[in-house]
């Protein structure tokens, strides 16, 4: 069971695609209630920063210039077990192999462009959180 706050980010390839609504709508049906909403684009130095404990991995540029070529929506999102039922509606990191019904199956591009992003851990949503907000901006 884990705590009751998560953080997401739509991508830049679902932004292209048009595909804001139909996530938050997604999200919002699954019964998240969200809290803190921006949309916003990360500069390079964002970026770098909060994808940090990836750096050493081989797609890390790739991953960089991706989420930084055009806007994003953030948000922090609340629900009684929020990272492990958020991960279980976005779906496997590759959608390839996200299950039906899943937003990344039904909205990611590939692999490296999945549509969108959720935390992992609690820890890791009150800091990824905390990154993109300010307490004034969560209700
Ligand atoms: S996860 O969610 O942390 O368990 O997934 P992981 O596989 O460790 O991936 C970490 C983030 O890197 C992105 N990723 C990639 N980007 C580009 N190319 C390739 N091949 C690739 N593989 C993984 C993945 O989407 C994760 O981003 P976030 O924003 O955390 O979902």
């Amino acid at each position: 069971m884990t705590g009751n706050r998560t953080f997401t980010m739509i991508k830049p390839d679902a932004v292209e695609n048009g595909y804001i609504g139909a996530i938050l709508e997604k999200i919002t049906a699954a019964g998240f209630k969200i809290v803190a909403m921006k949309y916003t684009q990360l500069s390079k130095r964002d970026a770098e920063e909060f994808y940090g404990i990836h750096k050493e991995r081989p797609f890390f540029g790739e991953l960089v210039e991706f989420m930084t070529r055009g806007p994003i929506v953030a948000a922090i999102l609340e629900k009684d077990n929020a990272v492990d039922d958020f991960r279980a509606l976005i779906g496997a990191t590759n959608p390839a192999e996200a299950a039906e019904g899943t937003i990344r199956k039904l909205y990611a591009n590939d692999i490296a462009e999945n549509a969108v992003h959720g935390s992992d851990s609690d820890d890791n949503a009150a800091i990824e959180g905390a990154f993109h907000f300010s307490g004034r901006e969560v209700f």
